[in-house]
């Protein structure tokens, strides 16, 4: 790993199993862009205990994330991976960057004042100051790329005005990153509810697919997939859930969306809904059993990502340090 290249962050919440959202949004990419830079990819915990985790949930989550790495191809030639909570300078930095966020710029994050809608009576903390985390993960790094999807624009935006006020304030701290998304497959929308992302919170458990879920489960769910009331196979901002369907075969098979239209003309909904689950099934069929081979091994697994963490927090060490030394805490 040379020190001459850029450098890509990113991070996928470990709540749940990863998602095929997850996978052809963001860990595709990832394993595409990975030769280019020197990358640090983590699964945030800190960040998913924003919602309530069951324990034993979360630590396995996180381990089923990490294996997905690099059952993907993540290669440890070019990326370090690790548990953001293994590295302790993404909570320390953290805190100092809640100090130099504002109230209201954090109040204006759509994450946040969706999240909070749907929290009910308490909001924990956490979930408001959720981008000031997300900004240390990035920031630690002298990160030049992020790659998120669209939906984490503003957080990036938030990384880059907080990144700038404490550089204008004590001299060049950070690099100031550029968040890179993806066109073709940064928005894999919920199979019940096509006007949302699909995620791993949100909706009935049909409108995810999950990265472990079974071929029969897979074609369970893009059969129930909502469409709307045509008949007929078109890319047309009317039909967000037959464009989804598009997408996701797009995404797979790198056909475009023209080509995978002409393909359908004369076939009904069923077709692309059963052809998009067999292309889906193939797809994750060797991922997912990659996986259950890392996953089969937690020595080297837990070898793997202790090795990461500590690499990672050599790197993250100089930016905290030469933080600490620029607000005036005294030397340790
Ligand atoms: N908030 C991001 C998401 O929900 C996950 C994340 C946390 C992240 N920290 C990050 C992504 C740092 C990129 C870089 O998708």
């Amino acid at each position: 790993m040379t020190s001459a290249k850029k450098i890509m962050v990113s991070g996928i919440q470990p709540t749940n199993k990863l998602t095929l959202g997850n996978y052809l949004g963001a860990l595709k990419n990832w394993v595409r862009l990975q030769n280019e830079y020197e990358c640090y990819f983590f699964a945030v915990d800190l960040h998913a205990i924003t919602s309530r985790q069951e324990p034993k949930e979360l630590a396995d989550n996180t381990l089923f994330a990490l294996a997905t790495y690099l059952a993907a191809g993540i290669n440890l030639d070019h990326a370090t991976i690790f548990a953001q909570s293994h590295v302790r300078q993404h909570a320390e930095l953290a805190w100092v960057l809640n100090c130099f966020s504002y109230m209201g710029e954090l109040g204006r994050m759509t994450q946040f004042k969706d999240k909070s809608s749907r929290a009910g009576e308490t909001i924990p903390v956490g979930l408001f100051t959720y981008p000031v985390l997300m900004a240390a993960d990035i920031l630690l790094y002298q990160t030049d790329l992020v790659p998120v999807g669209a939906d984490q624009k503003q957080h990036l935006e938030l990384t880059r005005d907080v990144a700038i006020r404490m550089n204008n304030i004590y001299g060049p701290l950070f690099k100031v990153p550029e968040p890179y998304i993806p066109k073709v497959g940064a928005r894999i929308m919920d199979l019940q509810d096509p006007e949302s992302k699909m995620s791993k919170s949100v909706s009935s458990e049909l409108g995810a697919v999950f990265l472990s879920d079974p071929p029969k489960e897979i074609e369970k769910k893009f059969k129930r997939a909502v469409t709307d009331s045509g008949a007929e196979v078109t890319y047309a901002p009317e039909k967000p859930g037959i464009r989804n369907l598009l997408d996701i075969q797009s995404a797979i098979t790198g056909r475009s969306i023209d080509d995978l239209v002409k393909s359908y003309s004369g076939k009904m909904y069923g077709h692309l809904k059963v052809e998009t689950a067999t292309i889906v099934s193939d797809e994750l069929r060797p991922l997912q059993e990659r996986t259950q081979q890392y996953l089969a091994d937690k020595g080297e697994l837990q070898r793997i990502l202790r090795e990461g963490a500590a690499r990672a927090a050599t790197k993250a060490e100089a930016t905290l340090k030469a933080v600490y030394g620029a607000i005036g805490f005294a030397p340790y």
